[in-house]
């Protein structure tokens, strides 16, 4: 939980930078979802290396919650999207507690994610 908190820290600091700055994904990625998306599948949190384009909730490690395991689908950019506009509406019961409230910062993460192979 404090890594949450950080995160949430770290995004209250990220929202105080000027409206002009073009959103670093890469940054985004390392400020707000790092702490729990290690490289490697943590207790955590599922690995996100290749997770664009794969099936979802598809970590052979990671226990997922019922909720992200009973989505079907791919990790397509709109899912992406609306997972992280609000994770527990996409798929409730999921234990993903981080949001991300901007969609050029969410674009920007996507986009990261996707150099992730
Ligand atoms: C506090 C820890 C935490 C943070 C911070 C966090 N996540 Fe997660 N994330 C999780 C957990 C736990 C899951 C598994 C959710 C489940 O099983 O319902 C998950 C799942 C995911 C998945 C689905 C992975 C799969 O294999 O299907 C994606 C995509 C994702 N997170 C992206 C992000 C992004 C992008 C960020 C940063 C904006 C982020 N997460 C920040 C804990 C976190």
């Amino acid at each position: 939980m404090i890594r949450a908190a950080s995160a949430a820290l770290a995004l209250a600091a990220l929202a105080a930078q000027p409206a002009s700055a073009a959103p670093d994904g890469g940054r985004l990625f390392m400020l707000t979802c790092k702490g729990c998306h290690q490289p490697k599948t943590s207790v955590m949190a599922p690995s996100l290396q290749g997770v664009a384009g794969r099936q979802i909730a598809a970590d052979p490690v990671f226990k997922y919650s019922a909720g992200l395991k009973a989505k079907k689908g791919t990790w397509t950019d709109a899912n992406l999207d609306a997972y992280l506009t609000a994770p527990a509406v996409f798929a409730p019961g999921s234990l993903m507690p981080m949001s991300v409230a901007s969609a050029e910062n969410r674009a920007a993460i996507i986009a990261f994610l996707k150099t992730q192979k």
